[in-house]
């Protein structure tokens, strides 16, 4: 695998950890109309789903696999010999195919999930990416609940993994637990500790039951990641995934850090609407990026600063991801400059007066309707 030490890659496993939500299950026309949306807006693994766990999860796999040519598509299997057969077979008309394998790591799950020891994970682990390695073109491998792994046995794990032929070695915070400082000095103390890191990409796969999902992926690729597992809209298991929209823009945003992605980040809104319409989830409007609120400017200070310069109130310009423009929401916290422009957009030019008498009027009016339309102005100027 060739190595741009400043690409981050962008892994989207909304099909697969996404659509493990409880009401977000996609037939196979579905998957293969998303995986198709997912190419075009740029990213460079698509995890298409876990052949093994149904018939239809399969299917779908395949399909995407035939419906689009520039991601690598990659299939979920656990280190089980039987899993990984189906997940090659799944792949097997893929341009580029991947096979994410893997056993979980931390003392939890060693004791309570496999009543096992730690010589036998890091040997199934072995067995597993070997196995996979004659049946694709890559493997990846996930050690999971790293999160909650002891910083020392996961370097063996890695070591092992990358000399058993993994190209990418995934360090899931499976249960969203790591403070960012703590998920970023992991990363940091895998590039250190293990020997042969260098020939791997290290893939972060953060849980936000803490809200801290973006923040571990960020401090995961400054210390050295450089591949992000995402979902669109930040959907997944319990409280969700990394927000795909959320890295893509903070890389953009933060030129200095010298990282890149090949998201076309002007894809972002209409790629939000499509996974929130065809997944039923509705996207909470303050959500970062793609939230309906994500652009919109209620408090009169702040519609004051905005109209003097977008950039007093915006550090991303809407039009950047694809939406047309800022709002000024017209609310009973709204000032008068606000006012004055709204009038000036609907074609009325007030006098100093007039727009004191108007807006008076206006806050009686918002008080009451909590959000004031262009209709509702039209009204108060005839009035
Ligand atoms: O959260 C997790 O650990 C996972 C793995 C299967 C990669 O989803
Ligand atoms: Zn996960």
């Amino acid at each position: 695998m060739i190595m741009d030490a400043a690409k981050v890659h962008i892994f989207d496993t909304t099909l697969r950890d996404g659509e493990q939500v409880p009401g977000c299950q996609l037939n196979t026309e579905e998957k293969v109309i998303v995986a198709q949306a997912l190419e075009n807006l740029g990213v460079d693994i698509i995890e298409a789903g876990f052949p093994i766990s149904s018939p239809g999860d399969f299917e779908a796999v395949e399909a995407v696999c035939r419906a689009v040519s520039e991601p690598t598509i990659c299939a979920l299997s656990r280190a089980v010999k039987k899993d990984i057969d189906v997940a090659a077979k799944a792949l097997r008309y893929a341009k580029h195919g991947r096979i994410h394998t893997g056993i979980g790591t931390s003392a939890y799950h060693i004791q309570h999930k496999f009543n096992s020891n730690p010589e036998e994970i890091i040997r199934r682990g072995v067995e597993a990416v070997k196995y996979a390695k004659g049946l694709t073109d890559e493997v990846e491998f996930y050690a999971e609940d790293a999160g909650r792994t002891d910083n020392a046995f996961l370097a063996q794990v890695v070591e092992a993994m990358i000399d058993a032929g993994a190209d990418v070695v995934n360090i899931p915070d499976t249960t969203g637990y790591c403070l960012p400082n703590e998920y970023g000095e992991k990363i940091a103390y895998l590039k250190q500790h293990v020997s042969n890191i260098d020939r791997a990409i290290i893939s972060t796969h953060c849980h936000n039951d803490l809200g801290m999902a973006t923040a571990n992926s960020i401090a995961g690729v400054m210390n050295g990641a450089r591949q992000i597992e995402v979902t669109m809209n930040g959907i997944g298991e319990r409280a969700g995934n990394t927000s795909l929209e959320e890295v893509a823009m903070i890389l953009k945003s933060h030129q200095h850090l010298n990282l890149y992605t090949k998201i076309q980040s002007i894809q972002l809104a209409k790629m939000s609407k499509l996974i929130s319409s065809m997944m039923r989830m509705p996207v909470q409007p303050n959500k970062a990026i793609v939230g309906r609120n994500a652009f919109a400017h209620s408090s009169g200070i702040h519609q004051d600063g905005m109209l003097k310069h977008r950039e007093n109130y915006e550090i991303i310009d809407p039009k950047e991801v694809g939406v047309e423009s800022s709002e000024i929401i017209l609310t009973a916290r709204s000032g008068r400059a606000a006012l004055r422009h709204r009038l000036e957009c609907l074609g009325h030019t007030v006098e100093p007066q007039r727009l004191d008498n108007l807006y008076e009027k206006f806050l009686e009016m918002a008080d009451e309707k909590k959000v004031i339309e262009d209709g509702d102005l039209c009204h108060l100027v005839a009035s």
